[in-house]
């Protein structure tokens, strides 16, 4: 028996397409790795701004078994009034961006990306965070580092671009796409993979939060514009997913 219903919405039929993939007419030799261009770089790399470690010991920062953590994951928007600490960072970092292996073209880590094309960069607002400015810091994959490119970013500007969803959070993460890493590979496959490649990131941000005590809220409603003139973004990249991180109220 098949469901239907009542929508006519030509916008809906049309964007619904962007969500059903032939993979039968992908024709590898059409695609720009086919046509052998040049492969496009995983990283981004900024020339400026302070670079901070992040702490690898993180390992015993939880006792929660895996199932405990699933089970308990709720979607959190009101915190405590606290500051995160550095090896708190450092284990969100980890668990939802560190990247193990590089090679030309592609990366692999903590989260599964098609045809590890890696197609998402990590900024992280650090609103309350010990031994940090508050910020915008990018998520360095090459060497799994913080590096500071923003310090003017006041609160009001990150509620701007998250339509008022900073709600004292101590941290806001903000996942971009640069669509080409892996439309040089998969053509016109390759969107509704990186939208579930946010996904994994932000499900993994999820977990890592409940884990050590944090809630996380995902955020698909922020203001484009606003969000991606905040990361001062070219036009090859923009921002496809948000999320707040805060501590939790027990
Ligand atoms: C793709 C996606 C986008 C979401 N966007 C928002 C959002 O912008 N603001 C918000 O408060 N919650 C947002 N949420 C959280 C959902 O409201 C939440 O997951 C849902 O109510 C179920 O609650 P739970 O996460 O506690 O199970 C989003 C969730 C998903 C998966």
């Amino acid at each position: 028996m098949s469901f239907k219903f009542q929508n006519d919405d030509a916008r809906c039929k049309a964007f619904r397409e962007v969500l059903k993939q032939d993979w039968t007419k992908l024709e590898s030799a059409e695609t720009d790795r086919g046509r052998g261009l040049p492969k496009p770089s995983v990283t981004k790399t900024y020339s400026e701004g302070a670079i901070f470690d992040l702490d690898h010991d993180i390992k015993d920062i939880s006792d929660k078994t895996l199932f405990e953590v699933v089970n308990s994951r709720r979607s959190t928007r009101k915190y405590q009034d606290v500051f995160m600490t550095q090896k708190e960072l450092s284990y969100l970092c980890h668990m939802t961006c560190h990247i193990s292996k590089f090679g030309p073209g592609y990366a692999m880590g903590v989260i599964p990306t098609g045809g590890a094309t890696s197609s998402l960069e990590t900024y992280l607002y650090l609103h309350k965070v010990k031994d940090f400015v508050p910020g915008l810091y990018h998520y360095m994959k090459d060497t799994n580092q913080l590096r500071l490119i923003r310090s003017d970013i006041t609160p009001e500007m990150v509620n701007e671009s998250t339509l008022n969803q900073l709600r004292g959070a101590q941290v806001i993460f903000y996942w971009t796409a640069t669509p080409y890493r892996t439309e040089y590979k998969y053509s016109n496959t390759s969107h509704k993979m990186i939208a579930q490649e946010s996904g994994h990131a932000c499900q993994n941000l999820y977990l890592a939060s409940e884990a050590i005590g944090y809630g996380t809220v995902a955020i698909a409603a922020y203001n484009q514009i606003a969000a991606d003139r905040l990361l001062e973004l070219s036009e090859d990249e923009f921002v496809i997913y948000v999320a707040a991180v805060g501590k939790k109220i027990i």
